[in-house]
């Protein structure tokens, strides 16, 4: 695959790009841990801004809500802050973001503006609807901000019932992974977000990874797709 580093400029810049529920979370945990990355998850920090009730947090809930997207200049300026830190240095992966072309856009004026290295890498997982609103049902999270640990009550339960395995808080559902709000998710999905993937295969960064099958047979096709970018 073709990728987008330059020699001697650190590590790798990743993003994880798929529908709700394609498994990108569950990825990333095995992801950064491998390639020693800082994690940024758009979801993730959202949830944490409406968990702590800022200006944020209280504009980003109602879209959250209905399973709609934040709008782009709220999510754009969090990232653009975030991959600027000291930490983002030798890499970072990206988890739901970019989610729109305004937002693809936005990334590749950051990373010119910051003369930051460009992305490496953007796998794609693809995986029917179908199996998204099977797994989104299925799915516990552990609501502790700091851990943020995600399970699934068929396939990934955590070894003592309604307990986070890393933390010990009661794990939950989230609200957005209701029947009605995933549907929506994933209409919005489809309008907003699947145009990305012709861009990125289009600029030669694009690894689509086949996302279903069990965690582990995903995870082993994403490192050999990685292992080859590195
Ligand atoms: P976000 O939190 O990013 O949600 P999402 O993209 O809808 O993705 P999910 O977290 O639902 O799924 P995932 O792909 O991470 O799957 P997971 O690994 O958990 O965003 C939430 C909301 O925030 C958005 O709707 C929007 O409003 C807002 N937002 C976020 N970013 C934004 C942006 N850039 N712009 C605007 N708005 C934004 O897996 C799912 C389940 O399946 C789990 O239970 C897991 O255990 C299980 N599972 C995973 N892999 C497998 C497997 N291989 N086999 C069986 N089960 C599996």
């Amino acid at each position: 695959m073709a990728s987008g580093s330059d020699e001697g400029m650190g590590g790798l810049n990743v993003v994880l790009l798929g529908a709700p529920g394609a498994g990108k979370g569950t990825q990333a945990q095995l992801i950064k841990d491998r390639f020693d990355l800082p994690h940024i998850a758009t979801g993730d920090i959202l949830r944490a801004a409406v968990a702590a009730g800022t200006e944020v947090g209280l504009r980003a809930k109602a879209y959250m809500d209905k399973g709609e997207l934040v709008p782009d200049e709220v999510v754009v300026a969090i990232v653009a802050d975030r991959i600027a830190e000291d930490d983002c240095a030798d890499g970072w992966l990206l988890d739901g973001f970019p989610r729109t072309v305004p937002q693809a856009e936005a990334l590749d004026r950051t990373i010119a503006e910051k003369s930051l290295k460009p992305i490496d890498c953007v796998v794609y997982l693809s995986i029917t609807a179908e199996a998204v609103v099977e797994r989104l049902s299925g799915r516990r999270v552990c609501p502790n901000t700091e851990c943020g640990a995600a399970y699934n009550v068929e396939t990934m339960p955590p070894k003592a019932e309604g307990i986070c395995d890393r933390c010990g808080t009661g794990i939950i559902q989230r609200d957005d992974d209701k029947p009605d709000t995933v549907r929506q998710r994933l209409e919005t999905y489809e309008k907003r977000t699947s145009a990305l993937v012709a861009r990125y295969r289009d600029a030669g960064v694009l690894a689509e990874i086949q996302a279903e099958g069990t965690p582990e047979e995903v995870s082993e096709r994403v490192l050999a797709e990685l292992g080859s970018v590195e």
